[in-house]
């Protein structure tokens, strides 16, 4: 089976290719290095002894995305591609809009034309909003999305939804609470191109120096130590959770057009708290400094992912320190590659 990853030199995106090329999946990845570095899928052929194809091309370009599909034959897609910092995206929301909805657009409909029996969407525990108590599950009710960059992924799934009728294509949708961690092989991990907005990079940056201090957004939250509550999904179980996905799909184990399934570890983890399993676990200190709240972001937010567990048999490994532990080697060895 083929299958396409858009997106397959990002974060997820590379971790999947290692999970589906050692599932026996062929894969072809397509990403216009925006944010990524396709030197990750060196780390992606050394940890799997696979090839791949991968092309170097922008999914707002329909012409070239279709050609590809002309040429290829896919039996699935994972639409990973996409801009993904909630900071960002409040600061540049014409560039996330047409970035996020044209590639979804442009992929979804060829997709379609040529045939694909099985698409798997990266969406985001963002598209429920500021919701006023946890754990949510796929039937919590969406509130306003709290940034440009949830929004589009709300309006994502919409466009799913609405285009999926006439056609034999079957769709999942996987909401991400949030992925941190990396690869035990020390070989791939989180490496924007551009500054890391994310929590668990911008710890490790500060602790390894590349960073003199770094800002916790908001202590005055109404949580249990005033710092917003989030859901850490490591980023090697989530990438499981897309080839139990694509199976589901390719062996008919599905019978609606659409399903939607949470992606999280079920637990909340406080920002201070995350910061403290990072020094205990690898014993490296560092400044911290509490700030105002950052624009976008929600109180608190994490998942009941029991569905993902009941039918597609999924059950997240890895734990808050094994996050913590394999995000630190990855800084130390991408440093010592710098
Ligand atoms: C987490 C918390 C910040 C940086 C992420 C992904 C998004 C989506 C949802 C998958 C917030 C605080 C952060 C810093 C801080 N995932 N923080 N200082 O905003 O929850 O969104 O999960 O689709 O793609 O980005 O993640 O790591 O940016 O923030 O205090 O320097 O950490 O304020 O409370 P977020 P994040």
């Amino acid at each position: 089976m083929k299958i396409l990853v858009t997106g397959g030199t990002g974060y997820i995106g590379s971790h999947t290719l290692v999970d589906l090329l050692e599932n026996e999946f062929d894969v072809v990845s397509i990403d216009n290095g925006m944010n990524s570095e396709v030197s990750v899928l060196d780390a992606v052929r050394q940890i799997t002894g696979r090839q791949l194809t991968h092309y170097a091309i922008d999914l707002c370009d329909k012409d070239k995305v279709d050609e590809i599909f002309a040429k290829e034959n896919f039996d699935g897609v994972v639409h990973f591609a996409a801009l993904k910092s909630v900071s960002e995206s409040m600061s540049q929301p014409f560039l996330y809009f047409r970035n996020n909805l044209n590639s979804l657009l442009n992929t979804f409909e060829a997709a379609k034309l040529y045939g694909v029996k099985a698409f798997i969407f990266s969406s985001s525990c963002t598209v429920y909003g500021n919701v006023s108590e946890s754990p949510v599950d796929e039937n919590t009710p969406w509130q306003e999305a709290a940034s440009v960059y949830g929004r589009t992924k709300q309006m994502g799934e919409k466009i799913i939804s609405h285009c999926s009728s006439e056609t034999t294509m079957q769709s999942i949708i996987l909401r991400y609470f949030n992925p941190a961690g990396a690869h035990s092989s020390g070989l791939m991990g989180e490496s924007p191109k551009n500054m890391a907005q994310n929590l668990v990079p911008v710890i490790t940056e500060t602790a390894i120096g590349k960073r003199p201090t770094m800002k916790v957004f908001g202590t005055d939250y109404p949580t249990r130590d005033g710092s917003c509550i989030r859901d850490f999904i490591h980023v090697c179980d989530l990438a499981a959770a897309h080839t139990l996905a694509l199976h589901h799909l390719l062996q008919h184990k599905q019978k609606d057009k659409i399903d939607v399934f949470n992606l999280g570890m079920g637990e909340g983890v406080s920002v201070l708290e995350a910061i403290k399993a990072f020094i205990g676990v690898t014993g490296q200190n560092f400044s911290y400094e509490m700030a105002p709240r950052r624009d976008g972001d929600v109180t608190a937010i994490y998942s009941n992912y029991s569905k993902a567990r009941q039918i597609l048999g999924w059950q997240p490994k890895l734990t808050i320190r094994d996050i913590m532990h394999s995000a630190w080697q990855w800084e130390v060895n991408r440093t010592k590659k710098q």
